[in-house]
Parts: C-alpha cells; structure tokens; sequence
C-alpha cells in the first residue's frame, strides 16, 4: 500500500486547557473563571510531553531565544519597532492598500518587517540584500505567500484533501509544500484555513477541511506539523498561519466577507477548536479575518484575539491582519479614520497589518500620544521578531538561488499528490448497468471512452501553478495512455459559463459512437475560493443541458463532477448510474482518475460537508440542534395527511435530509457494520471531569464494532464514531464526531475496530461556557457516515 493506515486517530486538543502551560512559559499569572481552575491540570500534562515547535528550534532553548529577542529589542528605535509591524504586498495581486512602490527605500529605513507575494528568488534576495546590508539593525524579512494546497506540485485543494479523512496525507502534503517554497525563498505561508464552514455557498468551503471540529482540528494540527517540520529553524520549514481568526466561515448567506452572529457556546464548541489544535501543534502564526463576529470585527476583537488567544491560549506567536482589515474597520463602521482603525486593530491584539499602511502611518503617533504603551508595542514586536529567530531567519536569511528547480516537482511528490487526489475522490454512486454489475470500473478492453464537457484537460486543474506547468497529465491523455490514443475521443460539449448549440450536437454524436461517456462537468476553479460565493449550486452554463442530452443517448455515462464545493445537482443523481466528487485535484489529477475509473484504485474518500439536494437547505451541516420539533423524514412525492405531521421543524416543498450525509463515501466494494458495543454501561461526571482535572489520558470508554468487506474487493474503509448527550445544560448536536480510523480490508475479511474515548470526548462547553462533563444519556455509533448505524447506549451519571 502506498500509504500509511492510520490505528486510532489521535484526538485533536482542541478542547484542553492551556493556561497554565503558557503561565509557564511567559511567567505571566492568570486569573479566570472556574473552569480554568478545573481543568489546568490537563494542560501541564500536555506541555510536558509535546513542547511546541514554535519556541524550540533545534538547538535553541526558550530562554535563549527570548534573550536574542530582549537583546534586538533594546536597542530599537520607535521606528523601527513600528517597522517590524508593517508588512506590503510586492507582486501580485494588487488591491485595497498596496499603493506603495517604495519598498526598497522603507527597507532600507527599517519600516519593513514582512513581505509577501514575491515569488523570485533573485527578488527575494535583492530585497533581502538592502534589510541586511543596508538598514541599521540588520532584521530579516519575513517573505510569506499564500501557499495553500502545494507550492508547484499541486495537492487536491484543501477541501479534497480533507475528504481522505487522512491526517498523515495532510502532513506530507504540506511538508512537500514546505520544501519547495522554502527552496524558492517564501518561509511563512498563510496556510491553513482552518475555518468551520456549513455553508455550501461560501466560496472558501473549498479552501478548509469542511463542516466538523474534530476532523478540522485533526486537520489543522497536521497542516501544522507538516509546513513547520520538526524544527522551525530547519531551512525547508515554513511558519504555518492558521487563518482566519475566527468565524470567517458562518458568514450570512454564505456571502464572502459578510457578518457573523455566533454564540460564545457555538463559538467555542464549533469554530475555536481547529484554532486551538493549530495552536496547540505549534502554530508560528494565526490571522485575524475579515469577518465582523457579534458586531465586533475580528480584526479588532481583544475577546477572541487577547482574551481567548494570548490568555486562555498563551499563544505567543504572531497575529497578522488578513488584506487590509485594519483599513476595513472604517467601512465595518468602528472606525471614524485610519487613526482610529489602527489603534482598535492593534490595542485588540493584532501584531502585524498586512498592507493597509495604517499603522506605518499612525502607530508611532499612537504610541507618543499615550493611546498605546511602549510595552503594549514591544509585545507586539516580540512577537514577530520571535518567529524571524525561531526561524533561523538571521543565521540564513539569503536563499540559494540554483536550489529551487531542484526542489520543485520532485517524482516523490508528484507521486504523493496521485496518491492524495485517489484517496480524496468521493464515489457518491455507482448503479448496475445493462449488464446487471455496477458501472465502475470499467473495464479497459475493447473499449472506445468519449471524455465529454469542459473539465478534465490539464489546464483545467486548480490555481496556484501556471497552467500547464510541471508533468501535469491531462484526464483524457492518463486514458489514453491505458487504452490508446484510438480509443479516446474528447469533446468539449460546451464551456463551463457558455456553450453553442454546435458543440452540444457534436458531443452528442461522439457520444453515440462510444461505448461508456465520462462527462467532465463542474466549475471552474475560480469559481469557489475568495470572492466566489454564489446562490446558485448546480451546474453552471448550459451543463446541465449537456448532461441531459448525453444521457438521453442512452450510452452509459460516468459523470465527474470537478468543483471547490457540492453541487446540488438531483437531476444528475437520479439520472447519472455513476458519479464521483473529484473536487480540483491538482497536478496528478488526470492519472489519479484514470486508476480510479479503470479499478487500479478502490474509491476510499468520504464527504466532509453535507451534501445539499437544493440551495435553500444551506446552512447544512450534520452536527445541528434536534430543535423541539424534529422532522418526520418526508416522501415529497407523499407529504404527511396528518396535520400535526406538518408543525415540525422542515420545509413544504423539500426534505431535511441532505443528498449525502457527512461522512458519506462509496466503495466499488460492500462494508457491513456490526452491532456497536461499548466497554461501561455508565460513566461519571465527577470522575470524567476529575480526569481532565488531573490531565489524564487514559481512555474513559472504549467502544467497538466489527466491519466485514462482504464484497470482493480490497478497500479502505473510514470508519467514524459519534456520539449524541441528551440531558446536558444546553442543547447538543444529534451527532458528533468523536473518532475515526481508516482500515484496510480484504473481501470476506471481517475486521474489530476499537476506539479509545478520553474524558473529554464527553466534555461539552456548559450553560457557564465552562468545558466540563454533565450526566446524559450517550450514545455511541461506529458506522460508515453520520446518518446510519444503531447506537450503542450508555448514561454519564452525576
Ligand atoms: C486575503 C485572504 O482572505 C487571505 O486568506 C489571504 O491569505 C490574504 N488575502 C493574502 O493573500
């Protein structure tokens, strides 16, 4: 097997206290509510044994660190502290702020402390060249970049790579990223989104690992460990930037940059926890987001930025404002003019301003007028002088210019992203066809494939590398390489947006001529990520138009949905016998699929968002409230006689459920669950909440199931566990992911699988906001997604 199967998943730290590990390292005493009391225990017991990578690059003691940055301190000016917190876009894009061009000269003076989009490395060095040799005190650049599902060689983006549901996928992913921007000079990427998103209308969905806080903030930590390696200093790690502190994704109507109104109790049981994992495994960076949370921008929210991140947290890495959000506070409304955005953006806790030039402008004026200390400044400086050390920036600040077309497109990462991008594909059906056997795969004799639609062709795949560049192999060219070139004609049938009745007809004649179609159909990939929401999800253009003439041709088609997002496209599910979510799978695309269809590979991904059967179901996300009247599942065709059936909470003209449930994925073999068994019949508040007083790891319940492949192929199966507490002092969520694993399973083959619940698998944040056990009802699925298996039942008594 070409990868790694993971045993237990390790259980993301997205709930445990960190206080007093931080009250540790940054002497600083804290004070708080209970619950920090209750449970710091757990804390010191973490600290101990995983240090975070961010203040202990190899060879280099905390102390000795903080002292160089003490040291460098000292001896700044206003000025050039000031300097240390401004940071401009050189390159590409340009936009709201980015008006500067001076930035050789304001190097040269110390105003610069990061740069970003600069992707030369002959630039990089140039400017690096006028921070080390010409401004006084000799502080590197930091150079960052957007370094978001592979630097060249491309990853599925982040959303596929999430739906392996494969932590260990996501670390060497990004460990290759890491080695090849490095190589080019970039050695901060702002990267991961670890943003919770439900909506599938918001365009960044794409960018993040989906709907649940377990999977992200398993997600996030291994972002993490792969960009920032063991050692920071090591010269092929890069800061990792987990973005966008915080709420970014609830954004109304799934509009990008909207408003969000999230609960604290929402807030910290559903959208901090993947913060707080980053955090956790050693993040160097977090972004403050654009989002306005609760009326209070995030940029300039000393709640979540101060209270919750450096207090609760102890995060002493960096805090950089997303794209002019400083700037952005004025139009939010809680700012009269720059002045004021920059002394609210940064009293909140925001260290560095990414390009709206506001606190070059003001923050010196800000400081000398009293508005902020001289001490609130130098721990802003701090903490970004301590990444550039943690780093290794002033040992090597230069990079080797020859060294980056040796790093880039290695075989070894190319060959890791074909692996990723057939792990992430999501079977969503897979239909008999004539012959009585399901469609897929199909088989590679005597076969003429008409690929048809306007996805699939090399430059078709994902941004990030110019189209085309690097040993890209287009969908219909990995066929062809299979079948021959004589057996594999394409057919555009239409463009993504347009399309003319010529090249529909024409595709339609290919497709009579074929003996199986794969349609190519979907969006663009600029059609989800920022800036890239929409309100409608089905195919866009005259796809939908294409589908129906292809499949009234009566061939058998295989359709291929590319996308950044689920499509609500039913006509397709009722009509199409085999569909497959490749989302955009980057530079090894092609050949993943083509193994996919033809059977090399079994299809083992699962969805990470709820699948919508129509727009007006979004916000969708599996890990709802039960609300007080929970739906009967409606036939449409036969909607409810009864009146009292119609007062639930549901829709008259569609049902609740989603097309495909989170967690869903097929297999071109058959899994069947046993009966879910658990190891206690009753557990204890006092003594779950005893445990994360203590810190203690240990297993409070282990529960079990047996799987059997009862079809008669190998295959990896994610196996998921969730529970349900009923009884608890606010309402949770019908289900939650608490544990998955992936198995590999030979036919007939019948496999236990056990996991191991810690107490705080069972902690939810109270009435009080306090993260504590309370007596309920549990129950407890091991099943294939998030809608089937019969749960196992047990009681937390008091
Ligand atoms: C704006 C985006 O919101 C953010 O994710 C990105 O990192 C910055 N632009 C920098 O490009």
């Amino acid at each position: 097997m070409p990868f790694s199967i993971s045993s237990t998943t390790p259980a993301p730290r997205s709930h445990r206290r960190t206080r007093s590990r931080h009250a540790s390292v940054g002497g600083r005493m804290l004070r708080g509510c209970a619950f920090v009391m209750i449970l710091s225990g757990a804390a010191f017991s973490q600290m101990a044994s995983t240090p975070p990578s961010l203040v202990r690059p190899a060879g280099i003691t905390d102390t000795y660190l903080d002292a160089r940055v003490e040291s460098l301190l000292q001896s700044m000016t206003v000025e050039e502290k000031v300097g240390q917190l401004v940071q401009y876009s050189a390159g590409q894009p340009t936009g709201p702020g980015t008006g500067r061009t001076d930035y050789e000269d304001m190097i040269a003076h110390g105003q610069i402390g990061s740069l970003f989009n600069v992707i030369d490395p002959h630039e990089i060095n140039k400017y690096q060249k006028i921070a080390m040799e010409k401004a006084r005190l000799h502080v590197p650049i930091l150079f960052g970049l957007d370094v978001i599902h592979g630097f060249k060689t491309e990853f599925p983006i982040p959303l596929g790579l999430a739906s392996t549901w494969d932590p260990s996928i996501v670390e060497k992913a990004s460990r290759v990223a890491a080695m090849e921007a490095s190589a080019d000079g970039i050695r901060w990427t702002f990267s991961p989104m670890v943003d919770i998103a439900r909506d599938a209308r918001w365009g960044r969905i794409a960018e993040g690992a989906g709907e649940d806080p377990f999977l992200g903030s398993a997600m996030a930590a291994a972002y993490v460990r792969g960009y920032q390696g063991s050692h920071l200093d090591s010269p092929d790690s890069i800061a990792a930037c987990a973005k966008h502190f915080v709420g970014y994704g609830a954004a109304e109507g799934g509009r990008d940059y909207n408003s969000t109104e999230i609960s604290e109790h929402t807030l910290r049981q559903s959208y901090l926890p993947p913060f707080h994992a980053a955090v956790e495994a050693g993040a160097a960076s977090l972004m403050s987001a654009f989002n306005s949370l609760n009326a209070v921008p995030s940029s300039a929210n000393p709640f979540t930025l101060k209270q919750v991140l450096r207090k609760e947290w102890g995060f002493r890495g960096l805090v950089v404002s997303d794209w002019n959000a400083v700037g952005e506070l004025i139009p939010h409304g809680v700012a009269a003019d720059g002045a004021a955005a920059a002394r609210k953006a940064f009293l909140a806790g925001v260290d560095m301003d990414m390009v709206s030039s506001l606190y070059h402008d003001n923050l010196q004026q800000i400081v000398s007028s009293g508005q902020a200390t001289q001490a609130e400044l130098d721990e802003a400086v701090r903490h970004v002088l301590r990444v550039k050390f943690a780093l290794g920036l002033f040992e090597h600040p230069f990079v080797d210019e020859s060294a980056a077309p040796k790093a880039l497109y290695h075989p070894d990462s190319i060959a890791l992203a074909q692996t990723a991008a057939e792990r992430s594909f999501v079977l969503l059906k897979n239909a008999n066809g004539s012959n009585g056997k399901p469609l897929l795969p199909i088989p590679t004799a005597a076969l003429n494939i008409a690929v048809i639609g306007p996805l699939g062709d090399d430059s078709s795949y994902p941004t990030g590398a110019p189209a085309g560049a690097g040993p890209r192999v287009s969908l219909p060219a990995a066929l062809a390489q299979r079948v021959g070139e004589g057996h594999v004609s394409r057919f555009k049938g239409c463009g993504i947006l347009d399309g003319t009745d010529d090249e529909i007809a024409s595709a339609v004649a290919g497709a009579q001529k074929a003996d199986v179609v794969i349609l190519t159909l979907g969006e663009s990939p600029e059609m989800s990520g920022e800036a890239a929401s929409r309100a409608h999800l089905g195919l866009p253009g005259r796809q939908q138009e294409l589908l129906e003439a292809i499949v009234r041709t009566g061939k058998p088609v295989v359709l291929i949905l590319f996308s950044g997002r689920p499509l609500t496209v039913p006509w397709a599910f009722d009509h199409v016998p085999a569909v497959i979510a490749a989302w955009l799978p980057g530079t090894s695309g092609g050949p993943a699929l083509a193994r996919t269809l033809f059977g090399d590979v079994n299809p083992s991904g699962k969805l990470v968002v709820s699948w919508p059967r129509s727009v007006g179901q979004e916000p969708l996300y599996y890990n709802s409230l039960n609300t007080g009247r929970p739906p009967y599942e409606t036939d449409l065709a036969h909607p409810p006689a009864d009146i009292a059936s119609r007062y639930v909470s549901r829709y008259i003209d569609e049902q609740n459920t989603p097309q495909f449930p989170f967690g869903y994925g097929a297999s071109y073999t058959n899994y069947t669950y046993g009966n879910t068994t658990v190891s206690l019949p009753r557990l204890s508040a006092a003594a779950l909440n005893r445990s994360l007083n203590a810190g203690t790891d240990a297993a409070a319940l282990t529960a079990e199931v047996e799987v059997t492949n009862t079809g008669s192929r190998s295959g990896l199966e994610v196996v998921q566990l969730y529970i349900q507490l009923q009884g608890t002092s606010v309402a949770e969520p019908v289900r939650m992911l608490k544990g998955f694993q992936t198995i590999a399973i030979a036919p007939g083959e019948a496999k236990k699988v056990k996991f191991e619940l810690k107490p705080e698998a069972f902690a939810i944040w109270n009435q009080r906001n306090e993260f504590a056990a309370e007596p309920a009802k549990l129950k407890v699925w091991i099943s294939p997604d998030s809608a089937h298996g019969s749960p196992a039942q047990a009681e937390i008594l008091p």
